[in-house]
Formats: C-alpha cells, structure tokens, sequence
C-alpha cells in the first residue's frame, strides 16, 4: 500500500473516495482509499484541524498498520525566497524545526530511546518518480533542492523571524513537514515532499501577507494529487 499526506487545498480536490478509518495506541485515524492509494487530509476534509494538534503519531502509526511501503506529503507553503516562488511546485530536500512539538515514537519511556539519523530524510527514488510524473503531466519545471522552516503555528509569522528564517537556509515555510518526516523515517516509510507556495512570507508583500486565489490553489492541488498517485503507481 501506498500514501498521500495532504493539506490546504488539496482537501478541497479529493473528488469520490472511499471513507475508512483504523485504530491504532495514539488513536483513531480516518483516512481516504482512492483506487489502491489511502489518502490522509492532514487538517481533515473542512480545514479544521490546527498544525499543532494534528495527532501526527496516529496518522504515521495508522500508515505503518495498514502496510505503508511509500508516502508522498503535500504541503501548502509561504515562499522566503524567490527559489520558490507563489505558484510553484518543488522538491523539499532538507528541513529546520523550530516548533514547539517534539514528537517521537522512541523517547526511552514507552519504546526505547532511538536517534534516528536526519541526513537524507527524503528517498531519492521516490522524488526521481515524482519529477517523472510531474514532467509526464506537461509541466517544464520543477524547483529541487528546497529548505523547509516549520512553525508552530496557527500564527503566520513575523517579519523578523522570516528574515532569521532566511539567513538560517530556509526558502519555504509551513507547520507541518518537519513532524511528518521525522515519525515517517522513524518508522522507516519511504518519504518524499512536494511544497506549493501559495503567498510571500511576512514582511516580503507589500500588502501583508495575501495568499493564492482559492482557484488557482485548486489548480495547483488537482495537478499535484494527480501527480501524486501516478508517481505511486511506479
Ligand atoms: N507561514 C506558515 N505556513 C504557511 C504559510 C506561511 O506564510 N503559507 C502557507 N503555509
């Protein structure tokens, strides 16, 4: 079995899919079957869910349960530098973690305490077959190389933590990627990242902060899904 972790937008392009849901020791995950594929909307169908409470470790523990051999996350971003700018798609291959979540599976109280390495967090294979798909889908670019910050959130950022953000490396930033990666590679799920960037950071907008139309993210997130399922499919 396969997987898609998805988020803002994508949620709204699902179309039919099967409802399902499994239990695991962190909870109760409900999770979508789209031909041979289980689909997690990470803040669920309505947007509903904030970054800080997902239940992450339910969500990973549920994917290994159900015989996870490779998943693809999909995360709506703010752009920090122009190596991804609004509108686009790239490949995210390293991340800094500056949430207040410290999650593990192996914190030496109820499992014990294991250091899993962070080097190469993304497989290569995986984001060799999602650039495949990416090209077969027409597109001519696809941005690689791309440094995720992760936030607590709710909150969007200030301006002076963006401007840390950049001289720190990032060139994106969300509230999700990081806590994803490191349960998936704990439980040594393959796992490749695709970021879309639906607005300029604080303080890099004129106007604020403004974000995609809601059209345009659609776009973006049906092209992406579909993407996402065919790169699976390999
Ligand atoms: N900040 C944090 N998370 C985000 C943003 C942002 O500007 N845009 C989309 N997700």
């Amino acid at each position: 079995m396969k997987a898609v972790i998805c988020g803002t937008g994508i949620d709204r392009v699902l179309g039919e899919c099967q409802e399902c849901s499994i239990e695991t020791r962190f909870g109760k995950v409900q999770y979508l079957v789209k031909g041979d594929t289980v689909i997690i909307p990470r803040h669920m169908r309505n947007h509903s869910i904030a970054p800080g409470l997902i239940n992450y470790k339910a969500n990973v523990k549920a994917l290994k349960e159900l015989g996870c051999e490779a998943c693809i996350g999909l995360y709506a971003v703010g752009s920090i530098t122009s190596r991804l700018t609004p509108g686009s798609v790239g490949v995210i291959e390293d991340f800094l973690d500056f949430s207040a979540r410290k999650l593990t599976f192996f914190d030496g109280i109820s499992a014990p305490l294991r250091h899993t390495g962070m080097v190469n967090p993304f497989d290569r294979k995986l984001i060799v077959e999602f650039a495949k798909s990416w090209y077969k889908a027409g597109e001519k670019e696809i941005k690689s190389g791309i440094v995720y910050v992760m936030t607590e959130g709710p909150r969007l950022e200030t301006p002076a933590e963006i401007r840390a953000f950049r001289n720190l490396g990032a060139d994106v930033v969300g509230m999700t990627l990081a806590s994803e990666a490191v349960l998936l590679n704990e439980l040594e799920i393959p796992f490749a990242a695709a970021a879309y960037s639906i607005n300029w950071a604080a303080g890099l907008d004129e106007e604020g902060v403004s974000f995609l139309e809601d059209e345009t993210v659609e776009r973006i997130s049906q092209k992406l899904l579909k993407v996402s399922l065919d790169a699976l499919k390999s």
